[in-house]
């Protein structure tokens, strides 16, 4: 079987990648390399000891992307390219839905025009907005609180809408929660531009030494210790859930939803000390006010995939905190 990963080259797409090599399947992927490098390509070829076709298309320009469908016959898109900044997309809108919208319904034409209606779609726990209670499952109310968090409730109903009329569309709607750690070859990982905003490449810029200390968002939320507690999963752990997706959306039609987490809730104190103890380094921090927009409590109830897709986690925390480190240590911090 072949499948497109769109942001292939991205953090959660190149291991993606390298998970269907593992398992037989022919990848093709493209970028427009905006937030990834090409030289991950060699990387994912190296650890799968296979090849991939690479393209370099951007999704807001058809006419890149068409050789991309002229060239093969896709039986399954994965579709993780996408702007994800949070903070970015409240200064920049119309950046966001031009990129993540328009982007999505320019391959959703070409997926129509060339016969591939399989799409298996990267969206994420944001979409519970502030969830009342957890653990969450997919049933739960969704609503969001930034233009980011939008354009994927707003993806999730477009690609739904798809599979009404027409019943050869089949999606999959992936809702991730914190993905973080690296591949175990410590060759692919996160890499964000600049000071990062997400916990792990925060803390693991702290660890190598490149800023001074951690800030701690917040200790007095209504959670055990009084910072933020999250539902971090080994980014391994979800690219083996796409394998799994890809199962599904070439044998079901219509739309399945699957939370992708750990159903564990870990608070950013837990994670300073589970860094610490798993690699012997110290991560200074201090309590600074609470980040905008936050949420006190986030964790998945993850059964609807072990029941209907037959995966669930299998790295804990220690293993996630290693592979983040042995990455930040190759690669100055998560930044060559
Ligand atoms: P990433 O930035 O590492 O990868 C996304 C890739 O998409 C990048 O390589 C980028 O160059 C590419 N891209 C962006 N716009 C493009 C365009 N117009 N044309 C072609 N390529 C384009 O991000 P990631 O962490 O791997 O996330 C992958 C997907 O998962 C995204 O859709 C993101 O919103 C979603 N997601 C991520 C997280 C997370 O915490 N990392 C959580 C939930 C959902
Ligand atoms: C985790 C915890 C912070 C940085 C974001 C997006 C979400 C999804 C995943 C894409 C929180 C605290 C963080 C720091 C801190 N992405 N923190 N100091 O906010 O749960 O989710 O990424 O879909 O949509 O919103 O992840 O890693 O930013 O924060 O104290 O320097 O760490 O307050 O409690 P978040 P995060």
């Amino acid at each position: 079987m072949k499948i497109l990963v769109t942001g292939g080259t991205g953090y959660i797409g190149s291991h993606t990648c390298v998970e269907l090599l593992q398992k037989g399947y022919e990848v093709v992927v493209f970028d427009n390399l905006y937030n990834s490098k090409i030289d991950v390509v060699d990387k994912i070829q190296k650890i799968a000891g296979k090849p991939i076709r690479f393209y370099k298309a951007d999704m807001l320009d058809k006419d890149s992307m068409r050789p991309v469908f002229e060239e093969n016959q896709f039986d399954a898109v994965i579709h993780f390219a996408g702007l994800k900044a949070v903070g970015e997309s409240v200064e920049q809108p119309l950046r966001y839905y031009q990129n993540n919208i328009t982007g999505t319904l320019n391959l959703s034409e070409l997926m129509n025009e060339y016969g591939c209606k399989r799409m298996i779609f990267s969206s994420s726990a944001t979409v519970y907005g502030s969830p009342e209670t957890v653990p969450i499952t997919e049933d739960f109310p969704l609503s969001t609180t930034n233009p980011y968090g939008s354009t994927k409730l707003m993806l999730e109903g477009i690609l739904s809408d798809f599979c009404v009329p027409d019943p050869e569309w089949s999606v999959v709607l992936l809702r991730y929660f914190n993905p973080i750690g690296a591949h175990e070859s410590g060759l692919l990982g996160e890499s964000p531009n600049g000071i990062p905003n997400n916990l792990m490449p925060y803390i693991m810029q702290v660890a190598v030494g490149k800023l001074p200390e951690l800030g701690v968002f917040g200790d007095d939320y209504d959670t055990p210790d009084g910072t933020g507690v999250r539902d971090y999963i080994h980014v391994v752990d979800l690219a083996r859930g796409h394998v799994n997706a890809v199962e599904k959306v070439t044998s079901a039609q219509g739309v399945h939803i699957y939370n992708l987490g750990t159903g564990n809730g870990y608070s950013v104190l837990d994670i300073v000390k589970a860094f610490e103890e798993a690699n012997g380094v110290k991560i200074p921090y201090s309590i600074k006010p609470r980040r905008a927009g936050d949420i006190a409590i986030c964790y998945a109830d993850p059964r609807k995939a072990k029941e209907e897709l037959g995966w669930e986690a299998q790295y804990d925390l220690t293993r996630m905190c290693q592979d983040s480190w042995r990455f930040a240590q190759m690669y100055n911090g998560g930044q060559s």
